[in-house]
């Protein structure tokens, strides 16, 4: 096997702290090129640019991207309107239409946000009528997306061995958007009923209710870009917050890992950061590559660390964020020579 030529953005805030950890545990693990390139809020402070073109050379050139977190500043902070967070312009330069955002306790709550991620709200094709002092945005829902994700989600539940697909939505009143979106899920449903994937549908305003008062109803969810964002970060509440979940953008040719999580400037530079969402979107990276047994490694890793409550204080415990990743890597050694 041909050495993986990773690209890595460690991105602003704790994004410099859970990368760097996240690298050592990789290096545990296998031979990866590593090849480190500069975006976020700092770097655009720094050379004017946000995400340099030399960095969207160096992602498309890789074989995966691992992504910490970028801070971005209010619009009242910063008058450029026009400021583009450099993960909305790597999802959209490579084109990496599907964000998998898994939720999982290792124990009895484990489902799936397949997250469309190239367009709804997030063309960024927003005006102001000066005359009529009103704020427009375009929201934007192609047939074309909205099959490549609903497909995409439904070949996720075959290959991934899940039941059910439900389709989250808002089309009893956006009926022309999400009605299309629903109309292509309905669609598509028939066809995988046959290979025994299961298929039904809920409002995104009962889900967001459902998510927390009964979460193992789901298995594979599919939404679209805005309402996939804001579940996800509610499904991290159910499992100690947005330091334990991971994610993948995959598109036909690249793929990029990131945690859910943001820079975190309230806890920035203290070193106390959780690093398992990052570590755990590693281990996304290791399944893309098919490095499925390393994957796991990780994984296990991280169940014992959690168990034995080797924990940073996210999640209650005291250690520090090279501490946590002291008891990951230990336990990821122990793994592998047995
Ligand atoms: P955030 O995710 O950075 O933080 C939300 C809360 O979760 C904070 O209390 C933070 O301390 C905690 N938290 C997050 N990750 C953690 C970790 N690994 N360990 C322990 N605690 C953790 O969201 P925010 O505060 O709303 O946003 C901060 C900045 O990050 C904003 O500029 C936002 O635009 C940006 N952001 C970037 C990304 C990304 O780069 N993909 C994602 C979300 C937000
Ligand atoms: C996420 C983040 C991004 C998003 C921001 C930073 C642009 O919140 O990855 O969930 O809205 O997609
Ligand atoms: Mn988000």
């Amino acid at each position: 096997r041909n050495t993986p030529k990773i690209c890595v953005i460690n991105g602003d805030g704790i994004g410099n702290e859970v990368v760097p950890e996240t690298v050592r545990v990789l290096n545990e693990l296998g031979d990866f090129e590593f090849i480190h390139a500069h975006a976020g809020y700092e770097c655009f402070k720094r050379c004017g640019d946000a995400i340099p073109e030399n960095t969207i050379e160096i992602a498309k050139e890789s074989d995966c991207i691992l992504f910490g977190s970028v801070t971005t500043p209010k619009p009242t902070e910063l008058k450029n309107k026009s400021y583009r967070s450099p993960i909305l312009t790597l999802r959209k330069e490579l084109d990496l239409y599907a964000n998998i955002r898994p939720t999982y306790n290792f124990d009895n709550l484990d489902f799936v946000i397949i997250r469309e991620n190239t367009e709804g709200l997030y063309v960024k094709k927003e005006y102001y009528d000066e005359k009529n002092e009103v704020a427009i945005a375009e929201r934007i829902i192609s047939k074309f997306g909205s099959s490549r994700i609903v497909k995409f989600a439904f070949d996720y539940a075959v290959q991934n061995n899940r039941k059910k697909v439900s389709c989250i939505h808002k089309a009893n009143v956006l009926r022309v958007t999400d009605g299309l979106f629903l109309e292509v899920f309905e669609e598509m449903s028939k066809h995988y009923e046959k290979l025994g994937i299961k298929s039904d549908d809920y409002l995104i305003d009962a889900t967001a209710m459902y998510l927390i008062r009964n979460p193992q109803m789901f298995d594979v969810l599919v939404t679209t870009n805005l309402f996939g964002d804001i579940l996800s970060d509610e499904a991290a509440g159910l499992i100690g917050g947005l330091g334990m979940s991971p994610s993948a953008n995959i598109g036909d040719k690249n793929g990029l890992f990131e945690p859910v999580h943001g820079s975190a400037p309230d806890i920035a530079g203290k070193g106390i950061s959780n690093p398992i969402a990052t570590i755990l979107s590693a281990a996304m990276m290791l399944d893309h590559l098919k490095m499925n047994k390393e994957a796991e490694y990780i994984r296990k890793a991280v169940k014992k660390t959690v168990e034995c409550k080797y924990l940073t204080p996210d999640l209650g415990g005291n250690l520090k964020t090279f501490e946590v990743t002291e008891k990951i890597i230990e336990s990821i050694r122990s793994q592998m020579i047995q």
